[in-house]
């Protein structure tokens, strides 16, 4: 069973917080919106709050945001609601889409998920079966296996409810899993030097 209690708990937190790097940021969001066309069907997996949703479905036909938390997919509801875009929807949604139809997306997008998510091959799988052949994965993940003195730390804050689950990738591990799941990776680039975020686009094979 998915536990969704530490996302849910701090979603209203999450959605009141700040970017800390503004300009990786829209660099991530220049390249995403490089690889869009005005025809694409996207899935957004792990959208959170659906701030990059409502950015980035102006490019495209039809953009779905999934969150498995229901309190960040309310809160992008709302935030749809005070803003409504056309073909934009957001829903509930574990990152194994398991009520994605297959091969039904263009495009993909995971933004900062693939670290938090225990199972990252039966994820990648899953983003791969929804696509269609030829369609695009992009993801950015911060890879933090060099990052040996945060263990100890976010273990502790583990220990009391206040992380959740991480995965210690390394850049070589993670572009494996990609390419393990039946995609090719066409690009890659690093927009913050201090943390370690792989942007990847892998085409699916
Ligand atoms: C660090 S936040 C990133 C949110 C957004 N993509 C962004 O870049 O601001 C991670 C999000 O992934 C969601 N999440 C974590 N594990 C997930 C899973 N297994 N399936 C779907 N969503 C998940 C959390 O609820 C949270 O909203």
């Amino acid at each position: 069973m998915i536990d969704t209690t530490f996302w849910d708990r701090i979603a209203r937190k999450y959605a009141k917080s700040t970017i800390a790097n503004i300009p990786a940021y829209e660099q991530t969001l220049d390249h995403v919106r490089r690889h869009l066309r005005a025809t694409d069907t996207v899935l957004e997996v792990g959208c959170g709050t659906g701030s990059t949703a409502l950015l980035l479905a102006p490019s495209v036909a039809r953009y779905k945001g999934t969150d498995f938390s229901s309190e960040m997919i309310a809160i992008a509801r709302e935030k749809l609601a005070d803003t409504p875009l056309d073909g934009l929807t957001f829903d509930v949604s574990a990152a194994t889409l398991d009520t994605t139809a297959d091969q039904s997306q263009d495009v993909v997008l995971a933004l900062n998920l693939y670290h938090l998510v225990p199972d990252i091959a039966a994820a990648l799988n899953a983003a791969h079966r929804s696509l269609r052949p030829g369609g695009l994965l992009i993801s950015k993940s911060p890879c933090l296996a060099g990052k040996w003195y945060l263990r100890p730390i976010i273990k502790i804050m583990q220990l009391v409810g206040k992380a959740p689950y991480l995965r210690y990738l390394s850049i070589k591990d993670y572009d494996a899993a990609i390419k393990a799941a039946g995609f090719d990776i066409v690009e890659t680039a690093l927009y913050s030097p201090k943390t370690p975020n792989r942007f990847v686009v892998a085409r699916k094979r």
